[in-house]
């Protein structure tokens, strides 16, 4: 199956993102998935709250999030929060499937908290939780979940998620480490827009460095199941042939 799939829009990306989700589905009683945040799932989300009922069996997903600000859910900036005004708001969901991060919670305790729920709701494997889905974004800066360049070290971390800052703005944010992101079963980049496509060649061809200065380039899942959702801003600079 190829890896990376280029799309004219973020309406054909979110089709094409919507058939592998359900592919995956499909082989599973019940599958786990951690949900990214940003502008480009938004436009996910909407596409999926317009689908007819049905569509896709939600009964068989349990939502998690890969990161989260740390914020209280009712605030703009809640990835919860967005989900929620742009999808389960739409859908049928048992709340006991929906495990939100608290963002207005101490944010050491709530990465501990978090982390600890993972070890409890997920399967693991050499006592790692690991989730069947990790939805991804990449930041114009190379950040991933909410690991950013300043903070690359807490992508290394022991723990399941820790408490990082947002390099401009200081917000507080919940993050999945490298250690989890990395063990999921399979990992989905969902990435738009022009302001990408040099970070997002730099990855893909893996130009040197590029570890060493965007925690996007760090997901390198054990599974090998690395896909790249991408419209043709993003992969604009790719060498042909990718
Ligand atoms: C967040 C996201 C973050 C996002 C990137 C890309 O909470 O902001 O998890 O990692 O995926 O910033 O965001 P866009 O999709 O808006 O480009």
């Amino acid at each position: 199956m190829r890896k990376i799939r280029i799309y004219n829009t973020a309406e054909e990306l979110n089709i094409s993102f919507t058939g592998w989700l359900t592919d995956i589905l499909a082989e599973k009683e019940l599958a786990t998935i951690a949900l990214s945040g940003g502008s480009t799932p938004r436009l996910l989300f909407d596409y999926w709250a317009r689908l007819p009922e049905g569509a896709i069996d939600w009964t068989k997903v349990k939502f998690f999030w890969g990161d989260e600000r740390c914020v209280p859910h009712t605030d703009v900036e809640s990835n919860y929060g967005m989900t929620k005004e742009h999808l389960f708001n739409f859908i049928h969901l048992a709340d006991k499937n929906i495990f939100p991060v608290q963002g207005d919670n101490d944010p050491e305790a709530e990465a501990k908290r978090y982390g600890e729920l993972l070890n409890r709701e997920l399967e693991s494997k050499n006592g790692i939780p690991v989730f069947d889905i990790m939805m991804l974004g990449m930041g114009d800066d190379g950040h991933t979940a909410s690991i950013f360049p300043h903070e690359m070290k807490l992508w290394y971390s022991d723990e399941n998620c820790v408490a990082a800052t947002h390099p401009v703005s200081g917000q507080k944010r919940i993050s999945l480490t490298g250690k989890v992101i990395n063990a999921s079963s399979n990992i989905a980049f969902l990435i738009t827009g022009e302001n990408k496509a040099q970070k997002v060649k730099e990855i893909i061809e893996q130009s040197e460095n590029a570890e060493d200065k965007y925690p996007a380039a760090l997901v390198q899942p054990d599974s090998g199941n690395l896909f790249w959702f991408l419209d043709n801003k993003a992969a604009a600079r790719l060498t042909k042939g990718e």
